[in-house]
């Protein structure tokens, strides 16, 4: 039942999360990573279904280098084209969206 209004809400969302770990398969962090990035990541990160290039790399396990550090920096401050969300997320909530990340294979 859950896993259908997983599904549901990820159509309503419009977005293709078919090549991401099944959320059955994700501790209750990961789950939180998931949905926080769905909510505030994948607006860029994510391949949209009417195939739109995205504005920002996919992410996944592998990317800067694999290294969780440097990915939470990253969401932290920001780029020049990226929003930082230290203000917008507790430093908790960064790290459940790294452990997230974690869970994603390179494509
Ligand atoms: C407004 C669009 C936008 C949003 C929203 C956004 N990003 Fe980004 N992100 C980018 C862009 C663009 C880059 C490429 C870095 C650059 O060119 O500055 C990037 C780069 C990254 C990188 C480094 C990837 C690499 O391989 O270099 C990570 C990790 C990342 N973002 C994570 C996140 C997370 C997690 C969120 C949500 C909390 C998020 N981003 C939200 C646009 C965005």
């Amino acid at each position: 039942m859950r896993s259908v209004l997983i599904a549901a809400c990820a159509v309503a969302a419009g977005l293709s999360l078919t090549s991401f770990a099944a959320a059955e398969e994700l501790n209750a962090t990961q789950q939180l990573g998931r949905q926080l990035f769905g909510q505030s990541c994948a607006v860029c990160h994510l391949k949209q279904q009417l195939g739109a290039a995205t504005y920002g790399p996919s992410l996944s396990q592998a990317s800067l280098g694999g290294q969780e550090d440097v990915m939470r920096e990253v969401i932290a401050n920001g780029t020049p084209r990226m929003p930082a969300f230290k203000y917008h997320f507790e430093p908790a909530q960064i790290d459940a969206i790294v452990r997230y990340l974690k869970t994603v294979p390179p494509q």
